[in-house]
């Protein structure tokens, strides 16, 4: 017996197709969007679907769910509808595995197999919970995702990451798995509460800060258009915020993540800590207002960015209505240290290998460092705080 060590390397590779559309009424008659999708990406004859929805959006849109059953009336013979289920929306369908299971039973019970779809059409937290499901049972069932708010329409719903919660720790579980397709429909954003409207922003802001200056100066040039709800602007900006989030997964050379480098979480190491810390009262883009207001100052502060840059970016971010510094940044442990600055450690978990945090050396330019000054970001926080007051008058 040959006792030699033996190997068998092979490298394969498998192709995705990432693929995100804009529509207008994606549920109406007419609009062959989603049925095609659902055939286009499926090899099956009849491909079995199931659509779970966020009930926040099903009961601020009371005609849709008519609009869902005629619209799978009309496809019956190419497409299987097997029915919906809602759940409440928010980060609280992340927090509870009672929800994950709920899902997982549905999937069992209709018999949902690999060539089948889940359509998730919600918010962000939806979005997480459902493509985790989707991607875990069976090792991967499709999903295809109607997100409703303005963060999961240039954000979070065009990535190719879910998650939820556990152990106290934001997406402790969760997975990369690219979804079917994303179809954004800008009408499902208008019964949108002015908050949540307005959250997505801060993430369109945050690209244009570490991608493309010219992107920051077209949304500070219509921040009013914006907030008055011009809906056509809001498309807009949202597409060109999803476009270069896309671009970045598909074409920075680690679209799951095995390298340290995370340019797209810019401001997020202190905003995960933050939500966590007020227990999700902060959502997700009022924590990452604050985290990009930290990051930016602790830039200046450092002397990478300057002093007109910073006071932009705050401005704008203030524009929109965003708060730059919560109590909770000051909020100390027993023996007197910053809680927050254990958001750090708990970043480089997450992310895994070295601490790497992105910094600003410009609007439109960002590096990585390894390493955070705590004394400076102590500093940092503390003059938010007086930035805070300082901009409000
Ligand atoms: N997977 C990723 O890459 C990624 C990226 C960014 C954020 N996220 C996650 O997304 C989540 C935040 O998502 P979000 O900002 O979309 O908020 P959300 O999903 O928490 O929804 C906010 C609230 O709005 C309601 N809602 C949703 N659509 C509505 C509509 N059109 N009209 C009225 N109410 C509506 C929801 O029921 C909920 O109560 C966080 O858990 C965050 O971690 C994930
Ligand atoms: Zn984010």
């Amino acid at each position: 017996m040959d006792e030699s060590p033996h190997s068998i390397v092979e490298e394969f590779k498998v192709a995705y197709s990432h693929r995100v559309y804009f529509t207008e009424g994606v549920f109406a008659p007419g609009n062959s969007l989603l049925a095609s999708t659902i055939k286009a990406c499926t090899s099956a004859e009849t491909p079995r679907v199931f659509l779970v929805a966020d009930a926040a959006f099903m009961a601020a849109n009371p005609e849709i769910s008519s609009q869902i059953t005629q619209f799978f009336e009309h496809c019956r013979g190419e497409i299987q509808y097997l029915g919906s289920l809602e759940l409440p929306g928010g980060e609280q369908l992340k927090n509870h595995s009672e929800y994950l299971e709920q899902l997982y039973r549905v999937i069992e019970q209709n018999k949902l197999c690999r060539h089948s779809y889940i359509i998730a059409l919600g918010g962000g937290a939806l979005l997480d919970l459902v493509g985790y499901a989707a991607s875990t049972a069976h090792r991967g069932i499709r999903h295809l995702r109607l997100p409703t708010t303005s963060l999961s329409q240039g954000d979070g719903g065009c990535g190719v990451k879910n998650g939820i919660n556990y152990f106290g720790k934001k997406n402790f579980l969760g997975t990369f798995t690219p979804p079917a397709a994303v179809i954004n429909d800008v009408n499902f954003l208008k019964s949108l509460p002015e908050a949540r409207l307005i959250d997505g922003f801060i993430e369109a802001i945050k690209v244009a800060l570490i991608k493309d200056c010219s992107f920051f100066d077209y949304i500070e040039e219509n921040a009013v258009a914006i907030i008055q709800r011009d809906f056509g602007i809001i498309r807009k900006v949202l597409e060109a915020s999803a476009r270069h989030h896309v671009l970045h997964i598909a074409r920075n050379g680690d679209p799951f993540e095995l390298t340290s480098s995370r340019p797209l979480d810019f401001g997020h190491w202190s905003a995960h800590k933050l939500e966590v810390l007020t227990d999700y009262a902060l959502s997700h883009g009022e924590s990452v207002a604050i985290g990009i207001a930290l990051d930016s100052i602790y830039s200046h502060r450092k002397g990478y960015l300057s002093e007109a840059k910073l006071q932009r970016i705050l401005k704008l971010i203030q524009s929109f209505g965003f708060r730059i510094y919560d109590e909770r940044l000051s909020e100390l442990t027993e023996d007197g240290q910053y809680v927050i600055l254990r958001g750090l450690e708990e970043f480089r978990e997450h992310m895994g290998g070295k601490l790497t945090i992105p910094l600003l050396r410009d609007i439109g330019d960002q590096f990585e460092v390894n390493d955070m000054d705590g004394e400076l970001l102590i500093e940092s926080i503390e003059s938010l705080r007086s930035w805070e007051t300082t901009l409000q008058t």
